[in-house]
């Protein structure tokens, strides 16, 4: 959510300029993210008569069925984000994904219809307006890490992704291939550094500094030290003091204590939304952790424990040329945005998208074949 619009913008410019400085290239318009409390998730679904040629369905009808799915009553102050289709059917045939082609009076399509907040969105754009540049579209966040973290053969199975941000959590549940629930915790990272804050009587920033080196939320995970931290086992850390209190030395393991119940909070509301869903199938992809905190040591562990799933965390898959660095979960979101703005502009890319999606169109003819060869030959 955009709190204050000035340092909103004046982050976004400073990351574009960063971003055409390390990649030569000019920017002009952006794909942006979106998330947060305000984001909803419904399942809707749509019927129309087939029109087509000899009851033959094709592209208008498919268009029509989702057109008819989408008219649902939402509150004036929401917008639609997106309109994702989960699967058609056509006639008594269920569970159709792509329904091209094939014969049939009566066209049904179930979809999922993910809105937000139109103000939210508002001021998101203007923002990235004011920082000189056009929003090609606003992305659901989540949709976007799923993208670049999740595997077909997950997606399939059933699994959820959990992307531990800052201020909230975001959870997206894929079955059978497509996205079925969405929704936001109200809780994320920032509360875990705000305990170490209080507790520690030491400001944010060095709150979070702590949390990064040395923080763990899984005791046997204190044997293995944090990624990129000389810290090992129950090393102490020195909390700076504060208004001319001498540093003082604590050991990881209180640290501990005071970052994992939290975790468990978290996981556990989590937990607290998969069991209100009432799946009709286990969840066999298990769960996938990712955004920033995702990195904190033992968060797989301790997630384990709590969904009694696997648990794994998910880093954005391969992708030509993205350098090392940000093969990390903290990206997931950023990769997987620059996978669908790659997407929709029709470019060549590893296609990553859980079933047919209205707005991209396959490209055709001559052009299909030098895609298919650029995609063969590059990723
Ligand atoms: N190495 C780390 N260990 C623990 N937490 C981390 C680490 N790196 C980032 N985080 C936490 O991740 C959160 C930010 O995640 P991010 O996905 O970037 O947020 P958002 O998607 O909300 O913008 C912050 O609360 C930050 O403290
Ligand atoms: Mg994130």
């Amino acid at each position: 959510m955009v709190v204050n619009i000035e340092a909103t913008l004046r982050s976004v410019a400073a990351a574009i300029d960063a971003a055409e400085m390390m990649s030569g290239s000019e920017v002009k318009t952006v794909w942006t993210g979106i998330g947060g409390s305000h984001i909803d998730g419904i399942n809707s679904r749509g019927v129309v008569a087939v029109t087509g040629k000899g009851r033959e369905i094709g592209p208008s009808d498919i268009a029509r069925v989702l057109e008819a799915a989408r008219a649902v009553v939402i509150p004036m102050d929401r917008q639609i984000l997106e309109v994702i289709p989960q699967s058609y059917i056509v006639d008594d045939q269920k569970g159709i994904r792509d329904p091209l082609d094939m014969m049939g009076v009566r066209l049904e399509a179930e979809v999922h219809i993910i809105t937000c907040s139109g103000t939210s969105a508002q001021n998101l754009v203007k923002c990235v307006n004011r920082a000189g540049y056009e929003v090609n579209d606003l992305v659901l966040q989540s949709l976007a890490a799923g993208r670049s973290v999740l595997t077909e053969e997950e997606k399939e199975l059933g699994v959820v992704l959990v992307d531990l941000g800052g201020g909230t959590t975001e959870l997206l549940v894929y079955t059978e291939g497509t996205p079925y629930s969405i929704t936001t915790i109200p809780a994320g990272g920032e509360q875990v550094t705000r305990d170490i804050s209080i507790i520690k009587g030491i400001s944010f920033e060095n709150a979070e500094k702590i949390k990064i080196e040395a923080g763990c939320c899984w005791k046997t995970m204190l044997g293995t030290g944090a990624a990129g931290s000389p810290l090992e086992g129950d090393d102490d850390v020195i909390v700076p003091g504060v208004g001319g209190r001498p540093p003082m030395p604590i050991p990881r393991s209180q640290i501990l204590t005071i970052i994992q119940p939290r975790m468990e909070e978290i996981f556990g509301m989590v937990k607290d939304e998969l069991d209100r869903l009432n799946l009709s199938r286990p969840l066999g992809g298990g769960i996938v952790l990712t955004g920033g905190g995702a990195q904190l040591l033992g968060a797989a562990e301790l997630a384990n424990q709590i969904f009694k799933m696997p648990v794994r965390v998910g880093t954005p898959l391969s992708v030509g040329g993205l350098v090392e660095e940000y093969r990390s979960p903290v990206y997931a979101a950023a990769v997987g945005l620059v996978l669908e703005g790659n997407d929709r502009e029709g470019k060549a890319g590893p296609d990553r998208s859980g079933g047919p999606s209205p707005r991209e169109s396959a490209p055709d003819g001559i052009h299909k074949k030098f895609w298919n060869w650029i995609k063969g030959e590059f990723f």
